[in-house]
């Protein structure tokens, strides 16, 4: 048995997903991002989706925890797609719009889906998803792989954190959506998008994201590891970097940060 994993759940509750993935599941794991880059060490092949039940350790952006009860969704996908190490972030926004079209098809219309800069996704204005990309470069200079990694609150949230948090079912989603369920329409849809990205590039990923995109207009300041320039958000570029409008009336383009909206 590998370190930091117990067994793995009944086979009754067995996802069914595309064959594209092959599905390693886990009853409780220290992170599934911790798990996904053990084996992607090891050679895992693309593809490989790991989940687990629950977290030990889960593990947010920024060195930041994320809280990992039972009930939620926890999963994180070893890719090596043949594409430059910058371009890779990009799979950040198809995971995104990806969770974004998976919560379309399950919860209330009513529901409204907004994608915060990078990759957050919230319900009503609150995170509900997030999305943690890590990454090994070859010696070659190309990717080796990307450990993709998504959680969703399906059942319950975290409270008193900033910004707040939300969870589908607390948005209305039906009672007995779990997180099987979702983990199922997550990957239909996040197959889709790949493959959109993979013949199309990012245009598509692009224009959906903006479509649904939180705050285009408006002033927000972003947390930089040393500095935390304010401005207004522009426009998402080509490549996915932030562009953000400064007073003096010129841009700046941000490739990573955090995006606050003043109160
Ligand atoms: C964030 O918004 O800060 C990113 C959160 C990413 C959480 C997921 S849960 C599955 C995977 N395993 C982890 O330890 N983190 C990611």
């Amino acid at each position: 048995m590998i370190p930091g994993v117990s067994a793995t759940p009944p086979e009754p509750d067995r996802p069914h997903l595309p064959p594209a993935y092959r599905l390693v599941a886990l009853d409780a794991v220290d992170s599934t991002n911790e798990e996904a880059k053990r084996q992607a060490r090891d050679g895992a092949e693309d593809g490989t989706l790991i989940w687990a039940r629950e977290q030990t350790q889960g593990r947010g952006r920024g060195g930041r925890s994320w809280e990992s009860p039972r009930g939620n969704l926890f999963l994180s996908l070893v890719l090596r797609p043949d594409c430059a190490p910058n371009e890779a972030a990009q799979l950040g926004f198809v995971a995104a719009v990806a969770t974004g079209d998976a919560v379309g098809s399950v919860a209330p219309p009513m529901i409204e889906i907004r994608y915060k800069w990078p990759n957050d996704v919230l319900l009503n204005d609150r995170k509900a998803a997030g999305i943690l990309l890590e990454s090994q470069i070859a010696p070659s200079g190309g990717l080796d792989w990307l450990v993709l990694g998504v959680g969703v609150n399906i059942r319950s949230f975290p409270r008193d954190i900033e910004p707040p948090a939300t969870s589908l079912q607390f948005e209305g989603a039906p009672a007995d959506l779990d997180e099987v369920a979702f983990l199922e329409a997550f990957c239909r849809h996040f197959l889709t998008w790949t493959n959109r990205w993979l013949d199309d590039g990012f245009a598509p990923i692009r224009k959906a994201w903006l479509l649904h995109a939180k705050g285009i207009g408006e002033q927000i300041e972003v947390r930089l590891p040393k500095e935390r320039p304010t401005g207004e958000l522009r426009d998402l570029d080509e490549t996915g970097a932030l562009i953000l409008g400064m007073a003096d009336g010129t841009t700046r383009k941000i490739a990573a940060g955090d995006v606050y909206f003043p109160v």
